[in-house]
């Protein structure tokens, strides 16, 4: 260990401020060597809370040198050493975990109760559980000739360049990193501007155990720090959560270096919910699909929910009252549900397609949830969420990426006609069915277009389940064995002659 034991820190505002100005380097926290930095804000309040240093060209380069030499001592660290290293850091992370989680609200606007205190648990697991895979890192034999030992291994690739978003900034950063470290690559992550924070204290941990240089972070913003990381001829891969904008521009960029990319990108997922659906649990999966908690900032929200005419005003009116019931508010207060959006540019591109559904001829908005009262949020970035009803598949708010508590209901009549529409959408990652029909719920399965595809239930990314998605949803997968195998490890072929 490097550093004295870090002891964690309640209090997420004098944590932010400790965390200002910094950059993880070679294992070392420092400014960007330009010394800019830009304020990180509280979307709850409008204020800020800390300075993030302004990474740039120059702070990547230092980063990849100092990843490019201790990849090279951490790939001749046995595997399950690495491993083992790897769930030495998710226990250490679990006894920040509350910690985490403050932090995680302040900076995102996800309240704690409800989303912030459950990613950060699930930080630590998802160390855990890639901790224990150092020994699966296993090649095969190949009968080619019996007078020659023909053998495949896998080998790390190398730098890894890990780009995240800030909706789940530090579970997203933790499906990259661990993964990447266990199968001996070196990973250096760029986070994203508005929530830099909490994945800078969730490595400050990791330090305290993982060699200098084998992992690094730097903050700043993406055509200035992300795009000379993507560049950079030291990076021998990218992965990248965010939008399919700028997923295509990272894929032209690395294509330019024939590096391989590991892409998650956005999605439109459907719910389809049949007449002979258990409406309770489907209004249940609905509250939990959409992520109203974390104001439907979730690339897998459940934003076109496709239901029954013969259900579908139950539905709609259970569904209205459970969001009705939801506490808005400060994202730190236990009694809180619902936090506030990320951004004034995200804000802002909620609240334009909350005017263009109520400006689109048959749709009918249904605001739920008060306002929160409190004085100190009145600047804070707050939406109401909304439901549509009367919405097809066609309209605006159904086909784009909102981003935000914002859902559609679409009346259907027929299987068929719910299932081509659930399919009509450039995106594909995750999609639910909702029916006490056997047949019907297996048939589905095979025929919506998504990577995830769930029965009765709409529960989040897993650590040992692929997770991933098709058409504009994305490349690859994230969270499972395959996962570590398949984007973070080369396969080499040996062959040795023994005659
Ligand atoms: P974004 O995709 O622009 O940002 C994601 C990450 O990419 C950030 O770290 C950003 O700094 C970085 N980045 C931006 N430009 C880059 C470049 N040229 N080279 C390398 N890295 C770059 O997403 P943004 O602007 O925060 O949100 C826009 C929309 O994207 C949202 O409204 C939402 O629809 C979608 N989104 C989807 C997410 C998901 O989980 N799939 C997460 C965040 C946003
Ligand atoms: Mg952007």
């Amino acid at each position: 260990m490097r550093e004295n034991r870090l002891q964690p820190n309640l209090d997420p505002h004098s944590l932010a401020r400790e965390l200002s100005n910094r950059l993880l380097i070679d294992g070392t926290l420092r400014p960007a060597l330009s010394g800019r930095r830009f304020a990180v804000v509280n979307p709850a309040t409008g204020a800020a809370i800390a300075d993030a240093a302004e990474g740039a060209a120059a702070d990547v380069a230092l980063a990849v040198d100092a990843a490019t030499r201790a990849q090279k001592l951490w790939a001749k660290t046995a595997a399950r050493e690495r491993g083992k290293l790897v769930a030495e850091c998710g226990r250490l992370l679990n006894e920040h975990s509350e910690e985490l989680g403050r932090l995680i609200a302040l900076e995102t606007g996800k309240a704690l109760r409800t989303e912030s205190r459950i990613e950060a648990s699930v930080v630590a697991d998802i160390f855990t559980y890639y901790g224990g895979l150092g020994s699966e890192l296993k090649g095969e034999t190949v009968p080619f000739r019996p007078d020659m030992l023909t053998l495949t291994i896998r080998e790390p690739i190398g730098v890894v360049g890990a780009i995240i978003p800030w909706n789940v900034p530090v579970m997203l950063m933790a499906l990259k990193i661990a993964p990447a470290l266990v199968a001996g690559n070196a990973v250096i992550v760029k986070t994203a501007e508005e929530a830099p924070l909490a994945a800078l204290r969730a490595c400050q941990i990791m330090n305290q155990l993982l060699p200098p240089g084998v992992f690094n972070l730097l903050t700043g913003d993406g055509p200035g720090c992300g795009a000379p990381l993507v560049a950079h001829k030291g990076v021998g891969k990218v992965t990248f959560t965010g939008s399919v904008e700028t997923g295509k521009i990272v894929y032209h960029a690395a294509a330019d270096k024939l590096i391989p990319v590991t892409l998650e990108l956005g999605g439109k997922s459907p719910m389809i919910v049949m007449g002979d659906a258990d409406i309770d649990k489907a209004v249940a999966g609905a509250v939990a699909g959409m992520r109203f908690t974390r104001q439907g900032q979730s690339c897998t929200a459940a934003s076109r929910i496709f239901v029954h005419e013969s259900v579908h005003d139950s539905f709609v009116d259970k569904l209205k009252g459970k969001v009705d019931a939801m506490t808005m508010g400060d994202p730190l207060d236990e009694a809180t549900d619902i936090g506030a959006i990320i951004s004034k540019p995200q804000f802002e591109k909620v609240k334009s397609y909350i005017r263009i559904g109520e400006e689109t001829p048959g749709m009918r908005a249904w605001r739920c949830s008060a306002m929160p009262k409190d004085p100190r949020l009145m600047d804070g970035l707050f939406v109401q969420p909304v439901i549509f009803t009367g919405a097809t598949n066609d309209s605006r708010v159904a086909r784009e990426e909102i981003f935000g508590p914002v859902t559609c209901i679409i009346k259907f009549r027929d299987y068929e006609e719910a299932i081509a529409a659930a399919n009509d959408s450039e995106y594909g990652l995750a999609a639910t069915i909702w029916t006490r029909d056997l047949k019907t719920a297996l048939d589905a399965t095979h025929r919506l277009e998504a990577g995830f595809v769930q029965v009765n239930q709409n529960l989040v990314v897993q650590a040992n389940l692929s997770y991933g998605g098709v058409k504009n949803s994305g490349l690859g997968k994230e969270a499972s064995l395959e996962a570590m195998l398949e984007h973070f490890t080369h396969k080499k072929t040996i062959i040795m002659n023994m005659a």
